[in-house]
């Protein structure tokens, strides 16, 4: 290890939020309800299972009109009316990037109507203006598991071509409003995740679908050329725009030096690049051929699609890392979780309270691995501790989160020296949020605490925890003081 990490000048630091875990104000100034306003509390009970982030027809229908239930992405942390105290605070720690979404639904309610909804643009507007307030670079993803319920009813959502064009009117629409606001850009959050539950990464109800084994691949190549035209289109409204795709990275290791455990680790790390080789590489990998044939999966494809894809390649990879998980055909250990994908227990790592373990060195070798095969700028858009916090006297020692992102941090710097081109890293949550997976506050990843239950009961007052204080010294130090 090297003794003194060095980052590039101008090093893109900050933090990571979407639309529907802080806003709340899910249904005011004319915002349409999405995907996520649907999706309810998972309590203790149903987390000991595992957890589906997919609804079925009933329950779809069911959520759409209940008002007894708990739904904490309609109320978020209030981010709607309090922007302004949160990215004061975003500023002390001296940010130079916030990422946040664009909620689909606040600027077209349901999706495909052609004008939008002026109060959701200005919202934006304001948004981004707080931000360059303090000097600090907004960096936008279009789509972060948002998807308008308008679609989802009137299309199954992703599975329809139908939905590109609207996304592109969508995408357009935002581009030419804030063409000197915004430089940074980001199609689809963690784009893989649509084969694993369609529903959060594209408002499929599968019951619904005509062909539930293709649907999640049909859905990706729907996204797939939709970022494909709104590159074109990006860069032809401002030649300074960067658009970058949005993996959900996980390094996958073989759990043995069996063989077959190394070709299956091989396969599964293929499954989860198959994305990137699209987006950055602008072509389908020959190795998915054989998988799609084997697993009975039919893609359909216009003519000029494949063409589309190699003309408009990404600018930046960009991606979000917790975790690492290892893969084996010998079933002798308990399973790990991580969001939306699972493996097998690693036992020379550390497990967060969630089951996530945790694999700071993960990191570098992905990053390693990343640019190897792509050679592009990478940025490093989600990375980050979901703990238990406690408030004691109005403090919150949260020394465990900091020394998650100390060695994180740590293992970017060695992947910087080892050569890979790394232009930015925004931890996720930098101000506590309601959870993507489970809904619940109580799992935190801020610098920033926010004093509200899982229930939504609470003063909303923000706290700074003691990470906020390490992490303002990091930023300060362009990440020589760890
Ligand atoms: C990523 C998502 O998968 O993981 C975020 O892009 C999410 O939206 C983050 O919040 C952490 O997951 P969770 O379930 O702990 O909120």
């Amino acid at each position: 290890q090297s003794q003194t990490i060095l980052f590039p000048e101008g090093f893109l630091w900050g933090g990571a939020t979407a639309a529907n875990q802080i806003e709340g104000a899910y249904n005011s100034d004319g915002k349409g309800l999405d995907a996520q306003d649907l999706m309810p509390f998972v309590t203790k009970e149903q987390r000991k299972g595992r957890i589906s982030m997919d609804l079925t027809s009933e329950q779809f229908e069911h959520n759409l009109k209940d008002e007894v239930g708990v739904y904490p992405k309609r109320f978020g942390i209030d981010f709607y009316h309090r922007y302004k105290e949160d990215i004061k605070l975003f500023a002390e720690m001296g940010f130079k990037v916030f990422r946040i979404s664009i909620s689909w639904a606040r600027i077209f309610p349901k999706g495909y109507e052609q004008e939008p909804n002026e109060k959701g643009l200005s919202f934006y507007d304001s948004v981004f203006d707080e931000c360059h307030k303090y000097g600090i670079q907004p960096l936008v993803t279009l789509s972060h598991y948002e998807t308008p319920v308008g679609l989802i009813k009137k299309y199954n959502g992703w599975e329809s071509r139908e939905v590109i064009d609207h996304f592109v009117h969508y995408a357009t629409t935002v581009f030419n409003r804030y063409k000197d606001k915004v430089k940074y850009w980001l199609t689809f959050n963690e784009i893989n995740v649509i084969t694993k539950s369609p529903y959060t990464g594209g408002g499929i109800i599968l019951d619904r679908a005509k062909d539930p084994v293709s649907v999640g691949y049909q859905a990706a190549h729907h996204q797939f050329v939709a970022s494909a035209l709104v590159t074109k289109i990006a860069h032809e409204i401002n030649s300074d725009f960067c658009v970058g795709c949005m993996l959900a990275r996980s390094e996958i290791y073989p759990g043995t030096n069996d063989p077959v455990d190394i070709l299956l680790a091989q396969q599964e790390n293929n499954l989860n690049l198959f994305f990137t080789d699209v987006q950055v590489r602008g072509e389908y990998p020959a190795y998915m051929t054989r998988y799609f044939e084997e697993n009975g999966i039919h893609i359909h494809k216009k003519t000029g699609d494949d063409e589309l894809l190699k003309s408009y390649p990404v600018d930046f990879l960009s991606f979000s890392y917790y975790t690492s998980l290892s893969v084996s055909t010998h079933h002798d250990t308990a399973a790990s979780e991580g969001n939306l994908f699972q493996g097998q227990v690693n036992p020379y790592l550390e497990t967060s309270d969630w089951g996530w373990q945790i694999d700071p060195i993960g990191l570098r070798v992905a990053l390693n691995d990343l640019y190897v095969r792509y050679r592009v700028p990478l940025f490093i858009v989600e990375n980050g501790l979901g703990a238990y916090d406690k408030v004691e006297n109005g403090q919150i020692h949260d020394d465990y989160r900091i020394s998650y992102l100390r060695e994180h941090i740590r293992q970017i710097g060695e992947a910087i020296q080892d050569g890979a081109d790394v232009i930015g890293y925004t931890s996720w949550g930098p101000i506590d949020l309601v959870s993507m997976s489970t809904s619940e506050m109580s799992k935190r990843y801020g610098f920033v605490y926010v004093d509200q239950d899982d229930e939504g009961k609470g003063t909303l007052k923000r706290l700074k925890k003691d990470s906020f204080y390490w992490y303002k010294k990091v930023i300060a130090s362009n990440g020589r003081e760890l």
